[in-house]
């Protein structure tokens, strides 16, 4: 019943890391006029390559502990490293041009192009213009937007996760080793937060850079972080450990009461759809002789077929009947398919499977192409397992055997 692969890497044994440690080393931040420090004392250390997400409650220091990295906020008392260097006396500005930095509503620039803002940093950083655009092209593609179409948009004709994708691609410009970000999701509807987290973890199993962004969403938190640092009033501590871990072992009563009674539903968040069985499909190109796709599908037994664009991402799911009204497969693109990244959790891909009120989702890779789909049948089988499982283990809530002598206050009745 160990469920240690569920947050493995798929086949990675060495992924790339481009990021860089960081160290809080005794900081704290005290407001002017504040009476209580808003960080009382923090020390933390974040490995190279990790996105670890910062979850507490509104007002914990969240914000104020991200600000201190890159010295939007100046700490009180304390040091900062960032890999060896430490930064606490750096010139900030030219800290920040080493640190991505995305906030909620993307922060765009809105009377400049997805081009210019996404070059600012290069801009100052004296880059030629060539290279410029190369990299702007390059950055659009990774976050998913077609560079042709978008480079000279101005962000208010964008849609509010296409805004956010931009805000991304703009941290990255300059291929900082740390990115921070702050509620980046926080703004978008749910089906597009998926997408949006998917997108990030696609890109960071690509560049391996550290992550820091801060959530109020536990469940985000473990489907981003790496490790998760849980936070009480004060930026105190509350635990700081993977996921799994603080599900399994919450190391406070604070703790298991935020993560709440939902525990059995957490760990459909620990499932990635990669660690579970894909179906194959059948793809068919925009323009293909109708009838040499469906002896295609047919031959295999399918009873649908995914149309996909030049780059293999999916633009249609339609049935062999479908398929057959036309001569050729048609550049209809379905604004409301079912997708979810490998990254998704179970969870999104419930989720997604009843927006769309379909029996199963597609399944893509970090750079959007389809790999195959995935039934809701699958999903409820490990669902049911979870369950099974759970009946099985002592129902008391874990934090009581690391808390000694406490008893089960019954807040947890499950
Ligand atoms: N600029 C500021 N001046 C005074 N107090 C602040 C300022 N920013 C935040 N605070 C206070 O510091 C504490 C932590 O805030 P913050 O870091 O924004 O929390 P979080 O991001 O977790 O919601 C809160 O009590 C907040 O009211
Ligand atoms: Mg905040």
């Amino acid at each position: 019943m160990t469920r240690d692969h569920t947050r493995a890497e798929p086949g990675a044994t060495e992924r790339r890391i481009t990021g860089a440690s960081i160290r809080l080393d005794g900081v704290a931040k005290r407001y002017r006029g504040q009476e209580k420090p808003a960080v009382e004392r923090l020390d933390l250390d974040i490995e190279a390559g990790e996105i670890v997400a910062f979850v507490g409650p509104s007002g914990c220091g969240k914000t104020t502990t991200l600000k201190m990295i890159n010295r939007l906020i100046e700490p009180t008392e304390g040091r900062i490293l960032i890999g060896d260097r430490d930064v606490t006396d750096e010139n900030p500005d030219r800290l920040r041009q080493s640190i991505g930095y995305v906030i909620q509503s993307g922060g765009l620039f809105p009377h400049w192009t997805v081009a210019k803002n996404v070059g600012a940093i290069p801009r100052v950083l004296g880059w030629d213009r060539a290279r410029i655009t190369e990299r702007t092209e390059h950055l659009l593609d990774l976050v998913g937007l077609d560079p042709d179409t978008y480079a000279n948009r101005l962000p208010k004709d964008m849609s509010g996760g296409q805004q956010q994708r931009v805000g991304v691609a703009r941290a990255l410009a300059a291929d900082p080793p740390v990115l921070l970000m702050d509620e980046p999701f926080g703004a978008v509807d749910p089906i597009t937060r998926v997408r949006l987290q998917d997108s990030l973890l696609g890109i960071q199993q690509e560049l391996g850079k550290t992550i820091v962004v801060v959530t109020h969403d536990f469940e985000e938190a473990t489907k981003l972080g790496d490790r998760v640092l849980i936070l009480s009033e004060g930026g105190h501590i509350e635990q700081y450990a993977p996921p799994a871990e603080i599900l399994a072992n919450p190391a406070s009563p604070f703790v298991a009461e935020f993560i709440g009674s939902g525990a059995t539903l957490a760990q459909l968040t620990l499932t990635r759809v990669r660690d579970v069985e894909h179906e194959p499909v059948v793809t068919a190109s925009v323009g293909e002789d109708a009838h040499a796709v469906l002896e295609r599908a047919r031959a295999r037994g399918h009873d649908r077929i995914v149309a996909v664009d030049a780059r293999g991402r999916p633009r249609a799911w339609p049935t062999l009947a479908e398929v057959a009204t036309k001569p050729q497969i048609s550049d209809y693109i379905d604004g409301r398919l079912p997708v979810v990244g490998e990254a998704s959790t179970l969870n999104d891909a419930l989720d997604t499977m009843l927006a769309a009120s379909q029996g199963g989702v597609l399944v893509t890779d970090g750079r959007g192409r389809v790999r195959g789909s995935l039934r809701i049948d699958t999903v409820m089988a490990v669902i049911r397992s979870y369950t099974a499982e759970v009946r099985a283990e002592d129902d008391e809530p874990s934090y009581v055997s690391h808390t000694e002598g406490s008893a089960d206050d019954g807040r947890r009745s499950s």
